[in-house]
Order: C-alpha cells, then sequence, then structure tokens
C-alpha cells in the first residue's frame, strides 16, 4: 500500500492511499485509492470502471458503514451486469433502437438490451481501464481519472478524452466532476451508477427509505424503458416524490408505468433553478440510522432505479448478497434517448466545445 496524498494524522487531515485491485481479463493491472476525510469518511475508487467500488460514512452515532453495493474485486465488476459504482459512457442509459442520426449521417451502436442500446454498449467506459492521478484539492482528498474514447468505439463518432475528479470533501460529500472534449461532432451523457443502502450494504431492502425527488415531471416509458417524448405530470401519479415518501409506499400499485419498469426505473425531470449552479435533485433519509444522502447536479434529469433486476444471485462484498430492492440509484442525466428525441436537452457535443457537468452526494444525519 502506498501513501500518496497528505501524510500525517489521517484524523485531522485525510489522506489517500493507493493499493493492487488484480487485473482485468486482458491481464491489466488495475488499483484501488481509498480516500480518507478528516471525520474518518472513506470513498474506495478503482481504475477499472472509475469505479466507486465503497463508500463509508457514519450514522447518527458516529458509527460508519459502508452504503454502496460491490464487489471485493475486479474479477466481480468485469464479470458484473449491474454497473455498480461505475462511470456509465459514452452514452448512460438506453438509446432507441441503437442508432441515432447526426448531420444526416445514421450511427449504429450494439443492441445490448432488447433492441436498444443500454450504458454506453457492450464495453461501455465501466469496462475501461482509467488512467489515474491524485490532486490536490482545497476542500478534500481528490483523484482524477482520464480516459479516451476512440472515435468508432462502440459505434460512437469521434475522439472523446474524458476526465472525471472525484473529491471526497472534509463535510461527508462526493463530488463528481465530468470534463469532456471530442473532435467530431458526438453525443455524451455521463454518469455514475451507485447503487445506494443508506442502511448499509447488505442489510435488506430499500423500501423504507424515504426518498424527495425535486421534480414535477417525469418521462414515461414504452415495454422496452424508451421515453414516450412526453413529459408527464407527477400530481396523482406514484411518482410523486415531492414529499418525503417510503420508496416502498406505492411501488406495487397498479400501475402501468410501474409494471412497465418492474418498479421505479425512470428519469424524472428535475426542477432546476435558472444559472449553471448544482442544484438540489434528491434527498433520501433513512430513519433507523439517521442517515441522509442529498444529490445535488448541474444536470436536468435523474434515474431513479429501485435495482428491481438485482437477483440475490452473484456474491457481494464481504459475502453479502443483494435481492432484488436492495439498493436504489439516483443516476444523475440528460434524459434517456435524448439523441432521437428533438424536444429533450440536447446531449450533442461538438469540437471546441466542453462538455462539463458536476454531481454531488451530500452525506450527512438526522437525529
Ligand atoms: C437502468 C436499468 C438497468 C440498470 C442496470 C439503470 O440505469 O435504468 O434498467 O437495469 O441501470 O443496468
Amino acid at each position: 500500500m502506498t501513501t500518496l496524498a497528505p501524510t500525517g494524522a489521517k484524523s485531522q487531515l485525510g489522506s489517500t492511499t493507493k493499493k493492487s485491485f488484480g487485473k482485468t481479463p486482458d491481464g491489466q493491472p488495475v488499483d484501488l485509492y481509498v480516500l480518507t476525510n478528516k471525520n474518518g469518511s472513506e470513498v474506495s475508487i478503482t481504475n477499472y470502471g472509475g469505479t466507486v467500488v465503497s463508500l463509508k460514512v457514519p450514522d447518527r452515532s458516529g458509527k460508519i458503514a459502508d452504503v454502496v453495493l460491490g464487489y471485493d474485486n475486479v474479477e466481480g465488476y468485469a464479470e458484473g451486469k449491474s454497473y455498480f459504482g461505475a462511470i456509465v459512457g459514452r452514452y448512460g442509459n438506453r438509446i432507441g433502437h441503437a442508432q441515432f442520426v447526426l448531420d444526416g449521417k445514421t450511427y449504429t451502436l450494439a443492441k445490448n438490451n432488447g433492441e436498444n442500446s443500454l450504458h454506453g454498449g457492450v464495453n461501455g467506459f465501466n469496462k475501461a481501464v482509467w488512467t489515474a492521478k491524485t490532486l490536490s484539492s482545497k476542500d478534500g482528498q481528490s483523484l482524477e481519472l482520464s480516459y479516451l474514447s476512440k472515435d468508432g468505439e462502440e459505434g460512437f463518432p469521434g475522439n472523446l478524452k474524458v476526465t472525471v475528479i472525484y473529491t471526497l470533501t472534509d463535510d461527508n460529500a462526493l463530488r463528481i466532476e465530468y470534463s469532456a472534449t471530442t473532435d467530431k461532432k458526438t453525443v455524451v451523457n455521463l454518469t455514475n451508477h451507485s447503487y445506494f443502502n443508506l442502511a448499509g450494504q447488505g442489510s435488506g431492502d430499500i423500501l423504507g427509505h424515504l426518498l424527495t425527488i425535486e421534480a414535477d415531471k417525469f418521462t414515461p416509458v414504452d415495454s422496452g424503458l424508451i421515453p414516450t417524448g412526453e413529459l408527464r405530470d407527477v400530481v396523482d401519479t406514484p411518482f410523486d416524490f415531492r414529499k418525503p415518501t417510503a420508496i416502498g409506499a406505492r411501488i406495487n400499485q397498479d400501475d402501468q408505468q410501474l409494471k412497465l419498469g418492474g418498479g421505479y426505473d425512470h428519469n424524472l425531470v428535475l426542477r432546476r433553478p435558472a444559472g449553471s449552479g448544482e442544484s438540489l435533485a434528491a434527498r433520501v433519509v433513512e430513519a433507523t440510522t439517521g442517515r441522509v444522502m442529498e444529490v445535488w447536479t448541474t444536470e436536468p434529469g435523474v434515474q431513479f432505479y429501485t435495482g428491481n433486476f438485482l437477483d440475490g444471485k452473484s456474491a457481494g462484498k464481504g459475502g453479502a448478497t443483494y435481492p432484488k430492492r436492495s439498493a436504489f440509484c439516483l443516476e444523475t442525466q440528460h434524459f434517456p434517448d435524448s439523441p432521437n428525441q428533438p424536444k429533450f436537452p440536447s446531449v450533442v457535443l461538438n469540437p471546441g466545445q466542453r462538455y462539463h457537468t458536476v454531481t454531488t452526494y451530500k452525506f450527512s444525519v438526522e437525529k
């Protein structure tokens, strides 16, 4: 294990260490970076997929628990199909019929989700080995990850240079800053796919977590989970999380959209105030531990997913199992299928422009 950033008492300054996380199936060595802040909160990130492997934060009595699902080693991530903790790209979420048109040219992607493309294709950014560099940051410990997605990779045009900076701040927030530039017109939609359980990973279902989402509308989907194009009011639907509501309160209601998703697996349209900074997207409270997580973002949407496809079969960290609905995701993003939906906010990136988005997961406790 190597100590990389500020030496000195961990409890006062925070630190970053690096250790081996094994080898990818094609033999590339990858590492695990452990960022600790001055309060003893800790995030572990591997440069395989830019993945958040663990995230340890205190409960109301100061007890630390790991609140994200994951695997103990790189093999788990290489074989896994759930995108635990990963950076998802080049296009997070679905592109209908696995194709889109830019300037009259049709680009064809792999159909890796029924008829559609999901999360960047067969070998998305979650399977890439990123270049890692520790950075000094004024408010915590940072890790910079970069990746060059080559022109034509997974069918997308343009050499895309991507940088993701993770910062664990001294006030228990995990900030993720995504940047990208291209040499040809392309589409980009990056997110992080952490699965949260604020009572601790492997500790049962998340149906009792209280959720608030700052959204008045959502994007209903068809049977392939592709948005129909409608922005539907959440009023009188199970998608109304404008006031704190248990995730499980309405999840089994006889509702066509919930049936299509097998639970919640939908993009909500965030109520974003004017301006370019981050705004509050969602707040989650777990009453037994008092843990609270707020999600702040510059993005217009968030995919709320209740782990409907988890089946408890593969072994997770420390032998934990992850059955259906044992975690939730709040994936900040542009809306699914935006390349084919002219009325949705644009995901096109041109040469000379810089893609730049920020999302922060802030942890605290309620008494
Ligand atoms: C999607 C789900 C999918 C999950 C894991 C989510 O972003 O909306 O449908 O099962 O990712 O791939």
